[in-house]
């Protein structure tokens, strides 16, 4: 089968034909019909880490139809999804013709949902739903004031805005694409729009003005820090991502003085209960037309050329990959 390899450290990955996938790598065998392209596909694909087993099929979203199954929870037919649990980085991912996984983070997706449209939620849709539920579990409600989204024109930062606002959140986007990019955001649910710059620069006084009654981080760094001194006494960060940088430079007075939470989001890892309820809200939730409109369709073969987009920014919304 085809399917695009990470060979040895540091080195891009390559387009190949594979053995099938090994009987031992899982109790479910799909054939796999989508996948899509991550800020950290992009890293692996470039062989700039992520991987930590050679040689792995990269892509850690897989979408596709269960051909064999020795789990009862899933029968040949079903329609499925798994979004990390190590695909791509110590187990083979979705950048395949097939794959063999293990039923423990294998997610039905749901009726509303289509395969396509499963791989274009993906990691950061699931992760977005992660850090728009955990608001919700530590009682941020749509009155508590502005919620800011980092990373806006992004996978993660697209998804958020529009299930906060269909929440009835009011959302500020922050991006480093206003201009050409507001409408977009604006169509997704965003109410306001705004530069990014203001969050790049190292905080210069670490108490700002009170701004956001919560905000979803997908940026690290000073920005991170920035919307830490800005959030109001009370308010919930979720920190989900570092495309400026790992650092925190931040100081410890926003939540001594203002009694702020910060709270992380992963995806990774997160438990069989958590992905069920995120995958149901996302069928509850989701704005399907919304997400086809931030949308891109590339082939199997278009794949690795598309690391060196994502990894600069310069990629809208989501990328699927058509596999079957
Ligand atoms: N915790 C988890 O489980 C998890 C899951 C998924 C993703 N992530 C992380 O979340 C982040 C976003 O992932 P993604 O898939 O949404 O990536 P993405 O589609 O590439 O979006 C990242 C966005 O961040 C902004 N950005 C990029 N470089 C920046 C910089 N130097 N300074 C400020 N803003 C910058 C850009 O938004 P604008 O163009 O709008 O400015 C870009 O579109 C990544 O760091 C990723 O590794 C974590």
């Amino acid at each position: 089968m085809r399917a695009i390899v990470s060979h040895s450290e540091n080195q891009p990955a390559q387009l190949n034909e594979v053995g099938e996938p090994d009987r031992e790598s899982g109790d479910v065998l799909l054939e796999v019909t989508h996948s899509s392209v991550n800020f950290k596909d992009g890293l692996a694909l470039a062989g700039r880490g992520i991987v930590r087993r050679w040689p792995t099929v990269l892509g850690i979203d897989i979408v596709g139809t269960v051909a064999e199954s020795a789990s009862n929870a899933f029968s040949v037919g079903d329609r499925v999804t798994l979004n990390g649990a190590g695909a791509g980085e110590v187990r083979d991912g979705g950048f395949a013709e097939r794959a063999r996984v293990s039923s423990e983070s294998l997610i039905r997706i749901p009726d509303s949902i289509s395969s396509s449209q499963a791989a274009a939620i993906g990691t950061a849709g699931f992760t977005a739903t992660i850090a728009v539920l955990a608001l919700a579990d530590l009682g941020v409600l749509p009155d508590g004031g502005d919620v800011l989204v980092t990373g806006a024109a992004g996978g993660v930062g697209s998804l958020a805005i529009n299930l906060l606002s269909r929440r009835g959140y009011r959302v500020v986007a922050s991006t480093g694409r206003a201009a050409e990019q507001s409408a977009f955001l604006s169509s997704l649910g965003a109410a306001e729009v705004i530069d990014r710059s203001q969050f790049s620069d190292p905080i210069a006084h670490p108490l700002q003005r009170e701004r956001w009654g919560a905000a979803v981080d997908s940026i690290g760094s000073h920005t991170l820090a920035n919307v830490l001194a800005q959030t109001r006494y009370g308010g919930v960060v979720v920190s989900n991502g570092m495309a400026q940088g790992i650092d925190l430079p931040a100081t410890v007075l926003p939540f001594i003085l203002r009694a702020i939470t910060l709270v992380g989001a992963n995806s990774v890892d997160a438990p069989r209960g958590l992905r069920e309820r995120a995958w149901a809200t996302l069928g509850d939730e989701l704005d399907l037309q919304a997400l086809d409109s931030l949308t891109a369709v590339v082939g199997l073969g278009d794949t690795i050329a598309i690391a060196d987009e994502i990894l600069h920014g310069r990629i809208r919304g989501r990328t699927v990959v058509q596999i079957a």
